[in-house]
């Protein structure tokens, strides 16, 4: 036994007390660097092994070499208890018996939800879905609907053109046009889109909304098929208690025109705020085809007849989720598309 070796054993039972009750790995740390570090014991006491008489020599080295490892393992010792308690605290603070955390996930769009309704109802009923392009041309959009040169819809104030002379589609009314030009007769589309208007947005207009088209052209149609077509989809809609009602109208591409009316949903035909106490909320203008628009596209009106309409899907979906003004649906604020 030599200083060394004795300083050696007071050093390591120290450690042992210091790395039993460590309770941070910083504490671990300080307890290293005192003994291994630079300036440590152990570096300070290999320099005195000069000193060391030659037959004292493999013990002081055993001493020396054993007390490093000891070190090393107390100290992994003691790494290993804290990472542990870590980990029993961790499991004390989770109760498996709370909710779980719900993702937020996407919402269909109101518009899209009602779109996708009204196609499926008229797909029942034996109609497939047409599409045209949001830029048309002016014979598309108003030529070959028979709409009049001096027709005030035409207006720069209330239609977009672009530099080029074509505009963006104030109707999906021009898909009839497209779909009769590319298809022989009968023909039993519906054409859901994007329609477009110059109209000072207020809570019932916007610059943009959506219609959906339907067109059905085969020998001897009538008014009646027309009426019996938009009763099946108020019934379908809204439920056996839907009743509609059809107003006569203009259009410039149909004779008769009407304009087709639900009995109000929020009040069953009472009278309510919604419906302005008529009892009744205009959905749609429809009408039978007029010969002429039948002859733009090379059908034989002799032959061919058929009805047409386009029903407003924003007022479709504001009268279903009871929305009060139109621009909640151009937002896209996420408090409100998050309720559908
Ligand atoms: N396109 C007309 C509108 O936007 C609606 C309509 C469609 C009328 C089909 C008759 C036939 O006002």
């Amino acid at each position: 036994m030599n200083a060394i070796i004795e300083k050696i054993n007071a050093a390591m039972q120290q450690a042992e007390k210091d790395l039993a009750v460590a309770a941070t790995l910083d504490e671990i740390e300080a307890v290293r660097i005192r003994l291994l570090g630079r300036n440590g014991l152990f570096p300070a006491l290999s320099k005195e092994m000069g000193s060391v008489p030659p037959e004292q020599r493999r013990d002081t080295g055993n001493a020396f070499n054993s007390g490093r490892n000891q070190l090393q393992e107390w100290m992994d010792a003691a790494r290993e208890r804290l990472n542990s308690t870590a980990a029993v605290k961790t499991a004390a603070a989770m109760d498996p018996t709370l909710p779980g955390r719900r993702w937020n996930t996407g919402h269909r769009h109101p518009i899209s939800i009602i779109t996708d309704e009204c196609v499926a109802i008229f797909r029942r009923m034996g109609f497939t879905v047409a599409d045209g392009p949001e830029i048309e041309d002016v014979y598309h959009n108003f030529d070959a609907l028979n709409t009049p040169a001096d027709h005030p819809s035409r207006d720069v104030g209330d239609t977009f053109y672009f530099s080029d002379g074509r505009l963006l589609r104030t109707q999906t009314s021009p898909v009839q046009i497209r779909v009769m030009e590319s298809h022989e007769p009968p023909v039993r589309i519906v054409a859901p889109g994007r329609v477009y208007r110059r109209d000072t947005p207020d809570a019932t207009h916007g610059m943009n909304f959506h219609q959906i088209e339907g067109l059905y052209i085969d020998r001897n149609v009538s008014l009646a098929d027309l009426k019996s077509v938009l009763q099946t989809f108020a019934t379908e809609m809204y439920g056996p208690k839907a009743n509609i009602r059809l107003r006569p109208h203009f259009f410039p591409f149909t004779e008769p025109s009407v304009e087709y009316d639900f009995s109000c949903m929020m009040c069953e035909g009472r009278g309510c705020p919604v419906c302005k106490n008529s009892g009744y909320i205009e959905i749609a203008g429809a009408g039978m085809v007029d010969p002429q628009v039948l002859r733009n596209v090379g059908y034989d009106p002799e032959v061919w007849s058929g009805f047409a309409f386009g029903l407003g899907l924003d007022r479709l979906a504001m009268l279903r989720y009871r929305i009060n003004d139109i621009r909640y649906l151009y937002e896209n604020d996420v408090r409100f598309l998050g309720q559908f």
